[in-house]
């Protein structure tokens, strides 16, 4: 019989209070207003780890709360992957210092994917994998970051857009349908386009750390791929967009959301939007968003989701899920 990869329970964390565009104006005396990042993001605040919380502090918490919906013991976990381009250390992995705070002595495998902002769908994607092929029957998927540790507050074009946060599903093996496709791509081609073009040495960075970015080629890359994997991966389950229940998109820019639900011609009520409170979180913003629908009522068992995401690479991707 063909196993299934379900997602039985989401969790998320947000650090702090939230931080508005006025209040991040004024810290970092930009030249900006909450009109501009308003029209042109929908973002209205964002969430900051305070310091000495790292991007593993935000991923336990979520990963707690994640355990607790799906009603699961850290030691039932036997597979855990978390995605994030901001971890704690070069090495050890996110993924390993995680296992270790959730007190998990199994064995299980633990390990960290880098997609940026699309690695989210890829983590996803590798732990649906797993689960297929019997090597893993309960798997911790997260997505966790603090990119508030590599923005260039002298840039108006990029600090206004990031913030931090955690999300976590808890994805089993099941007879019943669960992920139901998925589709993730890359093209190293425009690396550029988006990059964090330093890189470290002895622990201390060298050349430039900080996001670098081209934001109209990011935005016209993030709509035409979005559309071109929702697509692809309605087909494979040979699904009409119309039978979707919710998008689940990457929280990027309210503009780039929108776009993408038209392409699919998806009424704007069919997104689940969290930008406007929580910034781009990268790759915790798929998860951030579906598990706030979740615990808000909005997204119910058995609904049919479509999750995407995009990021610097590029990366892209979505997962057709039966909820
Ligand atoms: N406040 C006020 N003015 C600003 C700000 C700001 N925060 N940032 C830029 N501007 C100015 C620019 O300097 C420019 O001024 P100029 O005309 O005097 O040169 C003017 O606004 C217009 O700049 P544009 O870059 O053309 O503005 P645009 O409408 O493209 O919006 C934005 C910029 C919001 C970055 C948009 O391009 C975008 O959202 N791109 C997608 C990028 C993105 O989402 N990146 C996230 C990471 S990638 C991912 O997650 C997929």
């Amino acid at each position: 019989m063909k196993i299934y990869a379900r997602i039985t329970g989401t969790g998320s964390y947000l650090p702090g209070s939230p931080v508005t565009n006025n209040a991040l104006i004024a810290a970092h005396h930009l030249d900006s207003s909450d009109e501009w990042i308003v029209e042109r993001t929908g973002i209205r605040a964002r969430h900051f780890a305070p310091e000495g919380v790292t991007t593993s502090d935000l991923a336990l918490e979520a990963a707690r709360r994640a355990l607790e919906a799906a009603v699961c013991q850290p030691n039932d976990i036997d597979l855990i992957i978390v995605a994030t381009s901001t971890p704690d250390y070069v090495f050890p992995s996110v993924a390993t210092l995680l296992q270790a705070k959730l007190g998990h002595t199994n064995g299980a495998p633990a390990f960290d994917i880098q997609a940026v902002c699309g690695g989210f769908v890829y983590a996803l994607s590798i732990a649906e994998k797993f689960i297929q092929t019997g090597t893993s029957r309960c798997a911790l998927v997260v997505g966790a970051e603090t990119f508030s540790r590599m923005i260039d507050w002298k840039d108006r074009s990029t600090c206004v857009l990031f913030g931090d946060g955690a999300g976590a599903v808890v994805l089993e093996a099941s007879d019943e349908p669960g992920i139901l496709a998925s589709a993730v791509h890359a093209d190293g081609r425009y690396h550029s386009i988006l990059s964090a073009p330093g890189h470290l040495c002895g622990g201390q960075p060298i050349g430039d750390p900080l996001i670098r970015m081209d934001g109209q080629a990011v935005f016209k890359f993030a709509v035409r791929a979005l559309a071109d994997v929702a697509e692809e991966t309605l087909v494979a389950a040979n699904l009409p967009p119309e039978q979707l229940d919710w998008l689940v998109p990457h929280q990027a820019n309210i503009r780039i959301i929108q776009a993408t639900a038209k392409k699919l011609r998806l009424p704007p009520e069919k997104c689940i939007v969290t930008v406007e409170r929580h910034g781009n979180t990268s790759a915790a913003s798929v998860p951030l968003a579906l598990d706030e629908a979740v615990r808000t009522g909005k997204i119910k068992r058995r609904d049919t989701l479509l999750l995407e995401g995009i990021g610097a690479g590029f990366t892209w991707g979505s997962v057709l899920v039966r909820f």
